[in-house]
């Protein structure tokens, strides 16, 4: 059980934050939030709880507990490349950065070594729960499932399918090769975790340039036969690729047309970017329940999208939206880092829109980061904030670290300091990460 201030988004439409000085929260075993008492005196904590059984930590007045923050977009093997090639267009970045570094996982030993040191990065930046593309190897992306198991992160993860437009040496062999890697990757995490406790295979098609059409239709099939996988691609990132997918297949005059047409769009669709969307487009995400990863950092510095995301649109469909890192395109794996320039960008986007798409504000951003993924993860019902019957994802925040944050004077109530935090903080004030109960990463005070 923890004692002390407690700060989440609620599901409720707007999703106001909910800001408790003084709650207790009670988790079992198995990691499930069996209760939430929302105003308890520290005096009140022992009639409860049963303190014989049950350890309570006390969280010091320094501290409060969020939810751990779900980063929908995430490439595991440009951990090493992060901050490269910045201002480049996609597919010369693609071609000049990322090929090559991607490549390299052909090595398994290369892929438990970045692959261990990149999760523990995401860890120590509070991601507890992350969707990865992984490399085209299947080998190394069951390294990366492997990892994500062992290190205690809640994941999906992904082999990435690439037919076509890349180099030899970046290149499935051949479309049966590609899906018949994708099937031994799926069989691997059920083997892994049968029960699915923390992982998930996610259909990983890179981009419709990297694939052709039978392979998109065979993932496709795939996923009608397998409902429960999540599905992710790159989706209206940039010009240069919009030119090249709309080239390649001049049957569909949108991408959302191509992806439906190969049964890649669902529920459980994670997309990518949607930075250009034309306006049926948002019509089908919202009628097919697909989910919009937001990428604010990478959607203006590397890619070519250059631009800020329609969210404020997005949120008045309906249409689901979480944040993603999208380490690599992205120079920063923190995700406050993708708050605050998903709060910048959507200032851009209302200066450009002459005031319709009104900017976020900090609360959208922090649900984005949290609530809004779980929902694009279709995992709304197991995390993204701390309803009675979810399981405990949270991160420990110490305001009083070494670091950059603001300063904290005596007389700030929770909501400013929580402010100070989501603004100024950085991972040095997130001194434990804990994923289903578990204490996944701590920092000793
Ligand atoms: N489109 C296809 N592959 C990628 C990638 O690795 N990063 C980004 N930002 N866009 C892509
Ligand atoms: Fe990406």
């Amino acid at each position: 059980a923890f004692h002390g201030a407690v700060i989440h988004s609620l599901s409720t439409p707007g999703h106001d934050l909910e800001i408790l000085p003084a709650a207790l929260l009670i988790v079992e075993a198995q990691g499930v939030i069996t209760a939430f008492h929302k105003d308890v005196k520290p005096g009140e904590v022992g009639s409860l709880i049963d303190t014989a059984t049950t350890t309570l930590h006390y969280l010091s007045p320094s501290q409060f507990i969020i939810p751990g923050f779900i980063d929908t977009h995430n490439h595991a093997p440009q951990w090493a490349q992060r901050g490269l090639g910045q201002g480049q267009h996609i597919l010369d970045w693609l071609s000049a950065i990322t090929f090559p570094n991607e490549g390299r996982f052909r090595d398994p030993s290369h892929a438990q070594r970045i692959y261990s040191s990149a999760i523990d990065g995401f860890l120590r930046q509070g991601i507890t729960t992350a969707s990865y593309y992984g490399s085209i190897h299947p080998e190394a992306t069951n390294i990366l499932a492997d990892l994500c198991l062992a290190k205690g992160q809640r994941a999906f993860v992904g082999k990435c399918n690439m037919t076509r437009n890349s180099p030899d040496y970046y290149r499935d062999a051949s479309v049966e090769q590609s899906l018949r890697d994708t099937e031994s990757c799926i069989a691997h995490i059920r083997k892994i975790d049968p029960e699915g406790m923390l992982l998930k295979h996610v259909l990983t098609p890179r981009f419709a340039i990297s694939c052709d059409a039978d392979g998109l239709a065979g993932l496709g099939q795939i996923a009608a036969k397998n409902p429960d996988l999540p599905i992710q691609t790159h989706f209206n990132e940039a010009e240069q690729e919009i030119t090249a997918t709309r080239e390649l297949f001049p049957q569909f005059s949108s991408e959302a047309d191509l992806y439906h047409h190969y049964g890649l769009l669902t529920k459980r669709s994670i997309l990518a970017h949607c930075c250009y969307m034309a306006p049926h487009e948002f019509d089908k995400l919202k009628e097919l329940q697909c989910g919009v990863a937001h990428c604010p950092i990478s959607n203006m510095t590397v890619g070519g999208g250059f631009m800020a995301a329609p969210i404020r649109e997005f949120l008045n469909r309906g249409i689901k939206v979480g944040l993603g890192t999208d380490s690599g395109g992205g120079f920063s794996s923190s995700m406050l880092d993708a708050i605050r320039q998903a709060m910048i960008a959507s200032h851009a986007r209302e200066v450009e829109s002459k005031g319709r798409d009104k900017g976020l504000k900090i609360a959208e951003a922090f649900y984005l980061a949290t609530l809004g993924g779980a929902e694009v993860c279709c995992l709304e019902d197991k995390v993204g904030n701390f309803e009675v019957g979810k399981e405990f994802d949270a991160l420990v925040v110490d305001w009083q670290r070494d670091g950059v944050m603001t300063i904290v004077e005596e007389e700030d109530e929770l909501d400013t300091v929580f402010e100070k935090f989501v603004m100024t903080g950085d991972d040095r004030n997130i001194v434990r990460v804990l994923v289903k109960g578990r204490m996944v990463r701590e920092v000793k005070i």
